[in-house]
């Protein structure tokens, strides 16, 4: 039987590159956008268009989880593997100017959403194969965080801390937790910062350049496979050696 993977934030560009990976690998793919529900059914289609489902959901209401994840596992019965590829965009801004809803769209989108994911798969499959659960942090999770996006980094490390819980708490038999931290990633995420900037870190990297979603997806598809099956709770820094754990 095909494995049975659920892309969240799969029209992202680091989702849709996961969902390329995986379908090459094999696994159908179950693959949610919100937005960009078109560009990412083009992107898929072509590439293979009996192997995907694609679902339009929107992180912000709990009933569009719930009826989307349970209409997945009314089809395919059990999950092998679920990607946590979202965010919300990242404004810019010192903490005078922020205001809370900036923190509450991210830790929603974060965190709320991926309880209530995660809380309907425990509830809702009787499977016997085990669920690998990847969640994408940052890079900003290790040592010193960059200045005026704290929002975006409190929310990412509120999700950290649920994922490790999780991992320390359920058993690892029936479910794991990893975490992918990249550096800055060439994605939509990014397209606002300017130009110099990305040059700039590119150029402080030891590879000197920032991270194709390509780089990200290879460390996702590997965290799929059975060759990460000894593996729970780690959080695995792609950056190119910008910065040490
Ligand atoms: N790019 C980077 O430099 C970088 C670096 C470190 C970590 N990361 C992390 O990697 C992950 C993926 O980032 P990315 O660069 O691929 O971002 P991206 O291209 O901006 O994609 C974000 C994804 O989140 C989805 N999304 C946003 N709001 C949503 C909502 N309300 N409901 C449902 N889906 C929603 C988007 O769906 P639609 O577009 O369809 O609305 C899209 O699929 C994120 O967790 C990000 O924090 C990225």
């Amino acid at each position: 039987m095909d494995k049975v993977s659920v892309i969240v934030g799969g029209s992202g560009g680091i989702g849709l590159e996961s969902a390329k990976k995986l379908l090459a690998k094999g696994n159908r793919v179950c693959v949610w956008g919100n937005k960009n529900m078109e560009k990412l059914k083009s992107e898929l289609r072509a590439f293979s268009p009996d192997k995907c489902g694609f679902y339009n959901v929107n992180l912000f209401d709990e009933e569009s989880i719930e009826k989307n994840i349970l209409s997945i596992l009314n089809e395919h019965k059990s999950i092998n593997s679920v990607v946590y590829s979202v965010s919300a965009p990242i404004k810019n801004g010192r903490i005078e100017n922020l205001e809370w809803k900036d923190f509450q769209e991210h830790i929603d989108i974060q965190i709320k959403a991926f309880f209530t994911l995660v809380r309907l798969i425990l509830k809702n499959s009787n499977q016997k194969e085990r669920v690998k659960f990847i969640i994408l942090l940052t890079e900003y999770c290790f040592g010193k965080p960059p200045s005026n996006i704290s929002h975006y980094v409190a929310a990412k490390y509120g999700l950290m801390g649920f994922v490790k819980s999780l991992a320390a708490e359920l058993d690892a038999n029936k479910y794991t937790f990893n975490m992918v931290s990249p550096g800055m990633v060439e994605t939509g995420l990014v397209s606002n910062l300017p130009p110099k900037l990305i040059e700039m870190t590119a150029q402080s990297n030891p590879l000197k350049r920032i991270a194709t979603p390509t780089d990200v997806a290879n460390i996702i598809s590997f965290l799929d496979s059975e060759e990460s099956n000894y593996l729970n709770g780690v959080n695995i820094l792609v950056n190119g050696g910008s910065k040490f754990s």
